[in-house]
């Protein structure tokens, strides 16, 4: 794979597929980790007087409008958006660019057969650019014209951040020990090929948010009115692993109050929305003797406030000094943008879907077709 330190882009067209795929609400961005990971690459084409036209999605569907992206991408570097789908338009435009001018073109999933990987598409998004660059490791999971279809036709870069991203998720792959694996969020099913992987390479595999309500069904506790992944039974062999662990206390909440008790002890009308705070200090404890910890994915029932045990536990593992810390990706990392804590960690992935398939596969289509 080519870096982009070996670029000679000067007043060459470089197409750069970027992941600008944020969080908006009433047109403000919740969440600008993204871009800002994208900056490096942007500017580092800037300052080599290349023309850049950045590619990007925003949303499943390409209705929304990369306008509020252009907004606060223009206050970071000066930035040109284009509204509009037409190539040749498009083209146009392009040709007008001088060396270090930057272009934003409109949601690329708005373009027809960006998610088919249309080949017709790749060919003349293809043939707005001397160069293509890959600075989106979070969408490298999705056969798409941008991603996979337009590498056929130029030659190929990886952007400065898809290399931090190879750089760090690789370290997971060949881990120091002993090994720490925390694994939040909801959806068993999906976690289970990354559950399987880290249970035979990790020393330690711990199970929170949703997750952990279906292994605690499964095991034949109580969960009450709790969100589990319905009709998925967690298998025997993983239940009883010796590497497994699950949450010896847990918050539960009924008609809108909660306290915290022991699982044992979760009635058939309560529900389990955090795990307590005595779990918390095992998993402190035990990530502080660990050499390396990898965390995906909430504790708790994060989108219903109950964010205190994913919190506390991000505020102990910053602290932690000797041990490599790697937070990957999803709703993690906005809390971890929000309480600025960024810096405290050894790597942040920009991840969510593609974090996940990394850690499995140890690639991404996206990043194949780069070799
Ligand atoms: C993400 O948010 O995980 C990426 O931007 C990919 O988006 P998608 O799931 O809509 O393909």
């Amino acid at each position: 794979m080519q870096t982009l330190k070996k670029i000679k882009a000067k007043n060459k067209k470089v197409l750069v597929r970027v992941d600008f795929n944020v969080p908006i609400e009433n047109d403000k961005i919740q969440d600008t980790f993204r871009i800002d990971k994208a900056l490096p690459t942007i500017e580092f084409l800037v300052k080599q007087k290349a023309k850049v036209i950045l590619l990007a999605h925003l949303g499943e569907d390409g209705t929304q409008s990369l306008v509020p992206i252009a907004k606060y991408l223009n206050k970071k570097i000066k930035t040109v958006f284009l509204p509009t789908t037409n190539l040749k338009d498009i083209e146009e435009l392009v040709e007008k660019m001088v060396g270090g001018d930057v272009v934003l073109l409109e949601n690329i999933r708005r373009f027809k057969g960006e998610k088919e990987n249309d080949t017709v598409l790749a060919r003349s998004l293809s043939r707005l650019g001397d160069f293509y660059v890959n600075d989106a490791f979070s969408v490298s999971h999705r056969k798409h014209a941008s991603v996979v279809g337009i590498a056929k036709h130029l030659p190929l870069f990886a952007g400065l951040q898809l290399e931090l991203e190879i750089k760090n998720l690789s370290k997971v792959l060949e881990p120091k020990h002993p090994f720490l694996f925390i694994l939040g969020g909801a959806k068993f099913s999906t976690k289970l090929p990354l559950l399987k992987k880290y249970l035979e390479s990790a020393d330690s595999v711990f199970i929170g948010g949703a997750l952990a309500n279906n292994a605690l069904k499964s095991a034949g506790f109580e969960v009450g009115e709790s969100l589990v992944d319905d009709g998925f039974e967690v298998p025997k062999n993983i239940l009883k692993h010796k590497n497994f662990f699950l949450p010896m206390d847990v918050v539960v909440e009924e008609n809108n109050e909660s306290h915290t008790c022991t699982v044992a002890e979760t009635t058939e009308t309560e529900k389990i929305v955090d795990i307590g705070a005595s779990t918390v200090k095992e998993i402190l404890a035990l990530a502080k003797s660990s050499k390396l910890v990898v965390w995906n994915g909430p504790l708790g029932f994060y989108e219903h406030g109950y964010d205190k045990a994913t919190k506390d536990l991000l505020k102990g593992l910053a602290k932690l000094e000797k041990t490599e810390v790697i937070i990957g990706g999803g709703d993690t990392v906005t809390l971890v943008q929000k309480m600025k804590l960024t810096d405290k960690f050894t790597f942040v992935s920009t991840g969510g879907g593609a974090t996940l398939e990394f850690l499995v596969k140890g690639t991404l289509v996206g990043i194949d077709v780069l070799k």
